[in-house]
Formats: structure tokens, sequence, C-alpha cells
């Protein structure tokens, strides 16, 4: 879906217009993948509009950039109050925020000494990602994440993304809408943009990082919910044949929220509806991040918007 501008895109401080926030093709990033980003949601409520675990994306991407040795010249607090900022100039609540911190215009070899550091946080409006709360079919991917000590998985790096193009697009080819990735061991990883869950005899399972995982945030929020829930949950390796027998399976990310799994290489999770434990933890975090619930885990930064806009997509 086409993004929807907005007037104005944080850098490195400042607000700018949309139309000049521009980099030029021979930056570093554009030859060397050389980006760590975030992608955070801010949701409207019957209160006003609050961004969803605003300090923990932004601790995310510093780490990110730790990891990547790209020094942010900008604090945490800095960071979160250029989000607040940018959405409360935009306007625009429901909104999806893309922060990233790039390697910029200067030398032109793989060291990215030489290539200035350039923060930028846009938001715009943006719906829905995956199915809702009917259910996706997705697929195994014949394409692995990550293998440990190639590219970083708990840095959330633009790079790491051409991986997850290779299992998307697999996926929509194949007419699936979603695409699972193994770790190079066999055993399940995540989807291209999001973590899975697999509830089984009452049990919730997730596979724990080093599975070549990304460190989700709704993954933690889940994870949070459910043992609120007094749900057991186990953070363990899960080999795939474990997903085809499971009772329940579902996706969680900024972008999929709480999504569930209908099927899984054509084979029905359950009875191929929506699970109990997933229905109880998707009621609750949409209760809490739609206001309809308190904040119980402080999870959510207020935003001034007075001209809030419906997504339309
Ligand atoms: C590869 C991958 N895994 C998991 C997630 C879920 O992370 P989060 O819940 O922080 O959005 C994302 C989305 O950012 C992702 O791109």
């Amino acid at each position: 879906m086409p993004i929807q501008t907005t007037p104005n895109i944080w850098h490195n401080g400042k607000l700018i217009p949309w139309e000049q926030a521009n980099i030029h093709i021979m930056s570093h990033v554009v030859h060397y993948g050389s980006s760590v980003f975030e992608g955070i949601r801010c949701y409207k409520q019957p209160q006003g509009s609050a961004v969803f675990r605003l300090p923990e994306h932004m601790q995310r991407l510093l780490d990110s950039a730790r990891i990547y040795r790209m020094e942010v010249p900008f604090t945490l607090e800095e960071l979160c109050a250029g989000v607040v900022d940018v959405i409360e100039a935009n306007g625009v609540a429901p909104c999806y925020i893309r922060p990233i911190v790039l390697r910029g215009y200067g030398e032109i070899g793989v060291s990215p000494k030489g290539s200035p550091i350039e923060v930028y946080i846009a938001n715009f409006p943006w719906g829905k990602y995956l199915g809702g709360q009917s259910g996706v079919d997705v697929c195994i991917s014949s394409w692995n994440r990550l293998a440990p000590n190639t590219l970083p998985s708990l840095a959330k790096a633009g790079a790491n993304y051409m991986n997850s193009q290779l299992i998307h697009m697999e996926a929509e080819v194949n007419g699936y809408a979603e695409g699972i990735g193994l770790d190079v061991n066999g055993l399940v990883s995540e989807g291209s943009g999001e973590n899975v869950f697999v509830v089984r005899n009452g049990v919730l399972y997730t596979p724990p990082l080093a599975n070549s995982a990304l460190s989700g945030i709704t993954r933690d929020s889940v994870l949070t919910i459910a043992r609120h829930l007094g749900l057991p949950v186990t953070e363990q390796a899960l080999p795939r044949e474990l997903l085809y027998i499971a009772d329940e399976v579902f996706f969680s990310g900024t972008a999929a929220e709480v999504s569930p799994i209908r099927s899984i290489d054509r084979i029905l999770v359950g009875d191929g509806k929506p699970g109990e434990i997933t229905k109880k933890i998707a009621d609750e975090f949409f209760a809490i991040v739609n206001g309809l619930k308190p904040d119980r885990f402080g999870w959510l930064t207020p935003v001034k918007v007075s001209n809030n806009e419906p997504v339309t997509a």
C-alpha cells in the first residue's frame, strides 16, 4: 500500500518538510545496507492517543546501533521526545512510526568511518498488516533465518530484511500471507517480520532469541500478558513439526499485532479457528493498546494530537 505522506519528518533533532528528507545515491546505506530502524505504533484511544512501548523501541534502536558501532548523537530521552514531537507536529493518530539511523554520504569504501550518522523519524497512517483476527495461511520458508555469527538477529538492521524479503516473496508467490523461517539448524525461528507463538496442551511456547529471532517488543508484551493471565509460558527451541500438531499458533509484532494463524503448509492449525488462548491474549493486548483497559504495565506514552485522522487502509 502506498505511503500516505505527512507534513514533517524529524531529522537530527529538527523537523523538516517530508519532501526534503532525501539522501544522496552515494550514501553508505544505499550500497551496504548500513541502517538500523524501528517500527512503532501509536494508537487512538477514547482518552487521547498514545505510543505503544516507546522507550523499549528506542532502546532497541540504540542497542541495534551499538552492535554496529554506530554512535547515535541523541539520548534515549531525546529520541523519545523526537517521536512525540513529530507525531504532534503532523497531527496524525493512529499512525505507524519509523525511526531510522543510517550511515550517510561521505566515503564509498566498506569501512563506515567517513560516513556520517543520520537519524530520521517519520510517521504516517497505516492499517492492519496481516489478515486480522480470522487467521492467516502461512508456509514454512525454504529460506532459513540468519545464521548466528553472520548478521546479528538482535539488531533490527536494514540488511536483515533482504532475508525477510526472500521469505515473504516466496510465501506470496505461492499464495500464502506470510512465511515462517527456520534457523540454520532447522528449528522454528520467526516470520519475516513477526515472532511466532505456539499453544499445545494449554502451554504457550515461543522460540528463544538464540534461534535467530528478533527480540520483539510485542513478543515481550505477549509473554507479560500471558504470565499475568496465569498461563504457563515456555521459551524453548521448537521443532518444525510441532507447528503442524499445535492447538494454536499466532504471530506477534508491531505490524501484525497479535495475528492468529489458520494453516501452515496447508495443514490446519487445530480446527482452523483462532484458539481460546490466542483470543484471550489478543483481547487483553487490544484492550490495553486501545485504552479500553488500564495501562497496568506502563506501556503507553500519551501524545497530544488534535487533528486525528482515520486509518484508511
Ligand atoms: C524479523 C522480525 N521479527 C519480529 C518482529 C516483531 O518485533 P516487534 O514486536 O518489536 O515489532 C519484527 C518486527 O519488527 C521483525 O521484523
